[in-house]
C-alpha cells in the first residue's frame, strides 16, 4: 500500500529534520525554487488534478491560478483547524510527518509568491504548535524558510497560530477572522479569500488543509502523470480516512481513492466491532448526510464524485460506522446539539433553527414527541438549507434529513411508544 503521506508508518522518525531529508526531503521545494516558475509550478498542481482534502474537494491548483497576478502582498494560510467531529488524520501529519506539512505550505507560498505562511491550529492542539514551531526553526537554519530562501531572493516565513477551539473557525473566512484577531464568524462573499479584499488582511489568500498541503511535494517530485496513476480520474491520489466509531480497528488508513467501502471496512479496519452487524455510515462526520450500509454502498468505490451519488459526501473522511444497536434519532439528536452549540449565531436561519430542531430532539428523546414534532423537522430544515452565510447551516440539516429519509420508522416509534428510547445516561 503507497503511502504518500503516512509516510511516518514506514520510516518512524521522519519527524526528525535529518531523517526527513535524508528521505528526499524538501527536495520538492528545491526544484521548484531553482528549476520551476511560480506559474510552472501552479500548472503541475493544476495537472494533478489533487482536490482539495478540507472539505470541498475543490482543486487545489485552480484555487491557486485565481490569486491575482497583480497583488502585492498574498499569504497561505494552513488550516489545521480540524473541527469535523471525527476528524484526527491532521493531527496525525503534523505531528509524525510535519516536514512535509511546511514544504508543502512553502511549496503554495512559492508558487503564489506570499509573503508568509500562517499555520492556524485549533486551540487543542497546543502541544503539537509548539512542536511544529521547532520543526520550523529547524526549515529555518537550513534557509528552506525565512530570508533569501535557498539563495534566490525569496522571503517567506511560516508562523503558527493557536485558534481558541470553535468548530466555526474551521471555516475559511471565520478563520481569517480569528487570524486577524476579530471574532471569529464568517464574512460575507464574495470577495473570496483569493480575490483583492477577501483574503488575510484583506490580501489575496490561499487557504488550504494540512492534508492538501501534504500531497504537493510528491506531486512536484514525481509529476502530475504519476499522481494521476493512484486513484481514478476525477478523484487521484491516495486519501486519509479516519475510521471511528463502532469498527474494530479504529485509525487513521491512508488508501487510494477509487476503493470500495466495503475494502475499506473490512479489509482495512477489521470491520465491525464485536462482529455485529453495520447499520449506517457517516462518511464526512457530523456535516455530511448518513447512508444506510446497503450492498449498494459497501460496493461504491469511495471517489468525491461516487459518494456525491450515493447522496452525501467525502468532505474530509471522517468515516463514523454505526452497528446494528445504533439508535439512529439519538444519534440525529447528538449532531444536532453540537451544530447548535457551534452555530455562531450571525444569521438568522442558522441560528435560531439549530436551536429549535435541538428543542425537538430533546422532546423526542423524552418521550414527549408528536406527529406535529415529525411535521416541523420535515419543514424546519427547509428554512435553514440553502439560505445561510456559511456551510455551516447545510451541514445542520443533513442529520435530520437523511435519518428521517432512511430510518423514519425509528422517528415513528419515539412518537407511538413513549416509553422507547436511550437509556437515561445517554439522553440529551
Ligand atoms: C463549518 C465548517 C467547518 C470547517 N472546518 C474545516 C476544518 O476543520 N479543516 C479544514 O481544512 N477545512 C474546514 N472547512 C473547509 C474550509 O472552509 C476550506 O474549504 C478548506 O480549508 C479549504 O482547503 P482545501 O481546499 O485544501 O480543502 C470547514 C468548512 C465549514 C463550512
Ligand atoms: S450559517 Fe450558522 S455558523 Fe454559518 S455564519 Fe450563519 S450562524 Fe454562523
Amino acid at each position: 500500500m503507497i503511502h504518500i503521506l503516512l509516510r511516518d508508518l514506514e520510516i518512524p522518525d521522519i519527524w526528525q529534520f535529518d531523517t526527513y531529508t535524508a528521505n528526499g526531503g524538501y527536495d520538492g521545494l528545491k526544484k521548484a525554487v531553482h528549476d520551476l516558475s511560480p506559474a510552472e509550478t501552479i500548472q503541475i498542481v493544476m495537472d494533478s488534478n489533487l482536490r482539495g482534502r478540507g472539505g470541498a474537494g475543490f482543486s487545489t491548483g485552480r484555487k491557486w491560478s485565481f490569486i491575482p497576478k497583480d497583488a502585492e502582498t498574498t499569504y497561505v494560510v494552513v488550516n489545521a483547524d480540524e473541527s469535523e467531529p471525527g476528524t484526527f488524520k491532521d493531527r496525525q501529519l503534523l505531528e509524525k510527518n510535519p516536514h512535509q506539512v511546511i514544504e508543502g505550505a512553502m511549496l503554495a507560498a512559492y508558487a503564489i509568491q506570499a509573503a508568509a505562511v500562517y499555520v492556524y491550529c485549533r486551540g487543542e492542539f497546543w502541544d503539537l504548535a509548539h512542536a511544529l514551531e521547532d520543526r520550523i526553526e529547524e526549515a529555518r537554519q537550513a534557509n528552506l524558510v525565512g530570508d533569501d530562501i535557498l539563495g534566490t531572493g525569496w522571503d517567506c516565513d511560516v508562523h503558527v497560530h493557536l485558534g481558541a477551539g470553535a468548530y466555526i473557525c474551521g471555516e475559511e473566512s471565520a478563520l481569517l477572522n480569528s487570524l486577524q484577531g476579530l471574532l471569529g464568524q464568517p464574512r460575507v462573499r464574495p470577495p473570496f479569500p483569493a480575490q483583492m479584499g477577501g483574503g488575510l488582511y484583506y490580501q489575496p489568500t490561499v487557504v488550504n488543509n494540512v492534508e492538501t498541503l501534504a500531497n504537493v511535494p510528491w506531486i512536484i517530485v514525481n509529476g502530475a502523470d504519476a499522481y494521476k496513476k493512484i486513484g481514478t480520474p476525477e478523484s487521484p491520489g491516495t486519501k486519509i480516512f479516519c475510521v471511528s466509531g463502532h469498527v474494530a480497528k479504529p485509525g487513521n488508513y491512508e488508501i487510494p481513492l477509487g476503493l470500495t467501502f466495503r475494502e475499506l471496512i473490512y479489509d482495512h479496519a477489521g470491520g465491525i466491532l464485536n462482529g455485529k452487524r453495520l447499520k449506517a455510515i457517516l462518511p464526512s462526520g457530523a456535516s455530511g448526510p448518513v447512508l444506510k450500509a446497503t450492498d449498494e454502498v459497501l460496493d461504491a468505490p469511495l471517489t468525491y464524485e461516487s459518494v456525491a451519488a450515493l447522496g452525501s459526501t467525502l468532505g474530509s473522511a471522517s468515516f463514523i460506522l454505526m452497528d446494528e444497536d445504533t439508535d439512529m434519532v439519538w444519534a440525529a439528536a447528538k449532531m444536532i446539539h453540537f451544530f447548535k452549540d457551534e452555530s455562531c449565531g450571525k444569521c438568522t436561519p442558522c441560528r435560531e433553527g439549530t436551536y429549535w430542531l435541538d428543542k425537538i430532539y430533546a422532546r423526542l428523546l423524552r418521550g414527549e414527541g408528536t406527529a406535529h414534532d415529525l411535521e416541523m423537522l420535515e419543514k424546519v430544515p427547509n428554512q435553514i438549507a440553502g439560505v445561510t452565510l456559511c456551510a455551516l447551516g447545510d451541514f445542520a440539516v443533513n442529520p435530520v434529513l437523511a435519518t428521517l429519509e432512511h430510518f423514519r420508522d425509528e422517528y415513528e416509534q419515539y412518537i407511538h411508544q413513549p416509553e422507547f428510547g436511550p437509556e437515561p445516561a445517554q439522553a440529551l
